[in-house]
């Protein structure tokens, strides 16, 4: 992270509701100074409160140095810095940012870029898209999210300059996404290059479709963002688990998900991504206190429905009742 004497205080100018769970904020220097400039695909480090740092993608276009945008997430399982965000900040609030870092560059001499994001994702791509629709360039930036509803920068992608070369994607999931990206990469010219961000299983079907039409590891460049801050670690008691339809009851231990003991005890659970982001697995609760832990189902979802992602949710209590 910066140093303190490279840190900028700014005040968040605006805060915008993107969706149920992304907002957008809009960070002016404090000083009133310009903000250092920055290249597509830069992020920063934020201090949303003393002591706790997160890093996020500048959104707005590099062109513009009087502000900077970013997009925030919250996260169900958040470490505090989401919900720091969501929570703690509000418009007028001051707070510390470093100057802008790249490790996810555009490379200015390729043929086209093809930008493919999943979910949040979409924020570095946005800056890289804004700066190739300034210069003219032929690019595509395919959006993949769940529903309309998950639509973030609506604003920004509908504005004319990006409206050409932007494509949206709902609801398409494995073995649907695979074959759409398997056309997508074979239509490709050689020296196009891709430029991706989103979850592991969502990068993963990319790499695994480029493979397949030949692409060269070179020609493919991504940042990582993952469904939780870090590998979702399955801590926490032992629980039992009773399935209604199976007629069975089990104990999952600390360190075993739901979907592991099922199968130890031959009970097979259709999945597919296995880190709570798909939604292949999802079940329906009957009982227990759980302890969600899926980046798919809203919390409406959870809390209404009673659905359950048991790739990687728990229980909290000793008892847990799923419809399977
Ligand atoms: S297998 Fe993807 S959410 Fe469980």
């Amino acid at each position: 992270m910066a140093g303190p004497q490279e840190q900028i205080e700014v005040i968040v100018r605006h805060i915008a509701v993107e969706t149920q769970d992304i907002r957008s904020f809009v960070l002016e220097r404090a000083d009133r100074n310009l903000l250092p400039a920055f290249r597509p695909g830069a992020h920063i480090d934020v201090e949303p409160v003393p002591g706790l740092i997160r890093q996020y993608s500048l959104v707005g276009s590099p062109a513009d140095r009087t502000q900077y945008m970013i997009g925030v997430k919250k996260e169900p399982r958040s470490r505090g810095g989401s919900s720091a965000m969501h929570g703690a900040l509000q418009e007028g609030s001051l707070l510390k940012i470093s100057p802008p870092k790249n490790n996810f560059a555009l490379d200015d001499t390729c043929g086209r870029c093809l930008l493919l994001a999943g979910g949040i994702g979409v924020t570095p791509l946005l800056s890289m898209a804004q700066s190739l629709a300034l210069r003219g360039e032929k690019f595509e930036l395919h959006y993949f999210v769940r529903t309309s509803a998950d639509l973030a920068f609506s604003m920004l992608l509908s504005a004319p300059q990006m409206k050409p070369h932007v494509f949206f994607h709902f609801g398409l999931v494995p073995p649907a996404l695979n074959d759409f990206l398997q056309i997508l990469l074979r239509e490709a010219a050689c020296d196009d290059q891709i430029y991706m961000c989103g979850p592991t299983a969502f990068m993963e079907s990319i790499r695994v479709a480029a493979a397949d039409e030949d692409w060269s590891q070179d020609r493919i460049f991504h940042e990582h963002f993952s469904a939780a801050p870090s590998p979702l670690p399955l801590e926490g008691d032992s629980f039992v688990l009773r399935l209604l339809a199976s007629d069975l009851e089990l104990v999952v231990p600390p360190d075993r998900s739901i979907v592991e003991v099922m199968r130890d005890a031959g009970i097979e659970i259709a999945t597919n991504c296995e880190q709570g982001i798909c939604g292949t697995c999802v079940a329906r609760m009957v009982e227990g206190d759980p302890d969600h832990r899926d980046m798919y189902l809203t919390d409406e979802e959870h809390d209404n429905e009673q659905l359950f992602a048991p790739c990687v949710s728990r229980a909290k209590s000793r008892l847990l009742v799923l419809d399977l």
